[in-house]
């Protein structure tokens, strides 16, 4: 496929369907690893997931030694899908590195000519849009202005804190969180996306930063015969899609 043209290229939904269909929350795993060239594949279909201004605010810490990965199903409650999994991926958001990733969108460029307002953005924009300042006091004067002129005009209505630049992160990172697990599935393995684990814990073993938000630990690993509990389910499509 020639990405870089923007054409798109002919698809089978069917195969689409059966990656979305198929994934499913598996809570036990076989023993069997994940090969090495399947996890690099995924977490590389990963990174294309669509993110905000192209910042790509993500991280994957990808656990396989066994003391650390014990420590980290631990650290997950010890969930069956945690403990059973080859290998744990912890998706992580970050909320620091906007700065240094604009510079590096500027550096990294993929067209021979870097058009000016691409420049602009990077350069002037985004300084300006996810700065919020020593105690977020830039992000709470950009508040008070955006609440001014949008009276008149639509103005973007945020970031403006560090506890909205978290969601943003996340935004983002939950997008290639996704696109990691259905690259699984599509590989033939499996994963359990979990927000159920002790924050403070993960971040000491993995040794992160304040600014990294771990948004979800991917168990991943190929299912178990008896690792799907229940059939899935969704609420009733008509309460929940809304055509204006
Ligand atoms: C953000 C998030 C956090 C989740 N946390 C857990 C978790 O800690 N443990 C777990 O067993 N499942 C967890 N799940 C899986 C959900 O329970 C599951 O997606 C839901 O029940 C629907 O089932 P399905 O994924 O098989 O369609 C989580 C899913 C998401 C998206």
């Amino acid at each position: 496929m020639n990405a870089k043209s923007g054409i798109a290229p002919n698809l089978t939904l069917d195969e689409f369907r059966k990656v979305v269909c198929s994934r499913r929350s598996v809570r036990r795993f076989t023993e069997e690893p994940v090969p090495d060239h399947v996890l690099d594949d995924c977490l590389e279909l990963a990174m294309l997931a669509p993110n905000s201004s192209n910042l790509q605010p993500w991280e994957f810490y990808v656990v396989r030694t066994p003391d650390l990965k014990a420590k980290l199903a631990e650290a997950c409650l010890g969930q069956n899908a945690a403990k059973t999994a080859p290998v744990l991926i912890a998706v992580v958001a970050r909320t620091d590195t906007w700065r240094k990733h604009s510079r590096m969108a500027l550096e990294q460029w993929p067209e021979e000519k870097l058009p000016g307002i691409v420049e602009k953005y990077y350069s002037k924009i985004v300084p300006i849009h996810y700065n919020q300042g020593p105690f977020g006091l830039f992000g709470a004067a950009k508040k008070a202005a955006g609440l001014f002129v949008g009276l008149t005009r639509p103005v973007p209505r945020g970031p403006y804190s560090p506890n909205e630049m978290k969601i943003w992160a996340t935004k983002s990172t939950a997008l290639a969180a996704e696109n990691l697990m259905l690259a699984l599935r599509a590989h033939g393995y499996d994963s359990c996306p979990m927000e159920g684990f002790d924050e403070c814990r993960v971040r000491r073993l993995l040794k992160l930063l304040k600014k990294g938000q771990v948004t979800m630990i991917l168990a991943a690993g190929k299912r178990s015969e008896k690792g799907v509990y229940n059939r899935q389910y969704r609420f009733d499509k008509d309460d929940l899609v809304h055509y204006l």
